[in-house]
């Protein structure tokens, strides 16, 4: 019997607790970099009932992309995407974050959006990260959302010479995930689907605990000390947001990027959290 497909990319926390909470009756395929994550998360699903089947997935290859679609079309037609893969600012150099943050999220998009199942929908995650920088003018949001994905590396904003370091990279990556489901889901909304986009504060997992243990280590203490709900998140919080946007109670939502972060960005702008100079 044909299942429903359902790509998670990123077999870590977040995408688990996600896949978790909208994959039970489907064929979920998990695509992961690192075979070994993909692995160990469909053992945990698959002894909890899931059907799950993991491959190794590099979501910054074109190539890759078509190769865990085309599987996942094995078993049925795709109606969801969940896209949680990512590097973060002390995981990796900014080269890599461009290539798989950015580009890899705007290319999986893309592809996926050519396939997706009629009342299917998708979620990919950002960060609050893309909230912190200043505003970018009209004319750069534009690029980020419309510049065909082949061309996007090659936009001035993104040269090396323009990106300060690997924060900087990571937050245009995350803007860029923003405006990219903005353009998106208007193809998505073609085919009769959705598209959105979540933007964690601080979330425990072991992308996070890296960045706990990184140079920027005191940074986060601070921010759970002086953010509104006083802690970091949990990835089934972010699976909460994920449920409402993907079932149908959130018929209405598709273009959005959904902000979960326990009030760290509002203290940002207008509380203790106010850099200082
Ligand atoms: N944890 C947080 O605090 C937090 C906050 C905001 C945003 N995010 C974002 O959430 C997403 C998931 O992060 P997480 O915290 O669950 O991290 P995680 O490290 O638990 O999971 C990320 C997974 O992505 C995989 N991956 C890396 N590069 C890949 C590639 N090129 N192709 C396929 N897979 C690749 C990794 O191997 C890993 O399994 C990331 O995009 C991250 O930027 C996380």
């Amino acid at each position: 019997m044909s299942k429903d497909a359902v790509i998670l990319t990123g077999a870590g926390q977040i995408g688990m607790a996600i896949a978790r909470r909208v994959g039970y009756g489907k064929k979920i395929v998990i695509g992961d970099k690192r075979i070994q994550n993909a692995e160990a998360i469909s053992k945990i699903m698959n002894e909890a009932g899931y059907d799950c089947e993991p491959m190794e997935t590099d979501i910054s290859s074109r190539a890759s992309i078509k190769n865990i679609i085309a599987k996942a079309q094995e078993y049925g037609d795709i109606t969801m995407l969940i896209n949680a893969a990512g590097v973060s600012p002390s995981q990796a150099p900014i080269e890599t974050i461009l290539k798989v943050d950015l580009y890899g999220t705007a290319v999986l998009l893309e592809e996926v959006g050519k396939v997706i199942a009629k009342g299917g929908s998708g979620v990919t995650v950002s960060s609050q990260s893309g909230w912190r920088m200043p505003q970018l003018t009209a004319e750069e949001d534009m690029l980020l959302a419309t510049t065909p994905t082949e061309e996007l590396l090659n936009l001035e904003m993104l040269k090396p010479e323009n990106i300060k370091d690997t924060l900087h990279a990571y937050q245009m990556a995350k803007r860029c995930n923003e405006k990219r489901v903005m353009a998106e889901s208007v193809k998505w909304g073609e085919r009769g689907a959705r598209l959105n986009d979540i933007a964690p504060g601080i979330i425990v997992t072991p992308l996070a605990l890296d960045e706990f243990n990184g140079p920027r280590g005191d940074f986060y203490k601070n921010m759970f000390a002086k953010c509104p709900a006083g802690r970091p998140g949990t990835a089934d919080e972010v699976a909460n947001v994920a449920e409402l946007l993907m079932s149908n109670k959130g018929a209405f939502i598709t273009g959005s990027t959904i902000l979960i972060d326990g009030g760290a960005t509002s203290s940002y702008y207008y509380g203790p959290l106010k850099p200082q100079n």
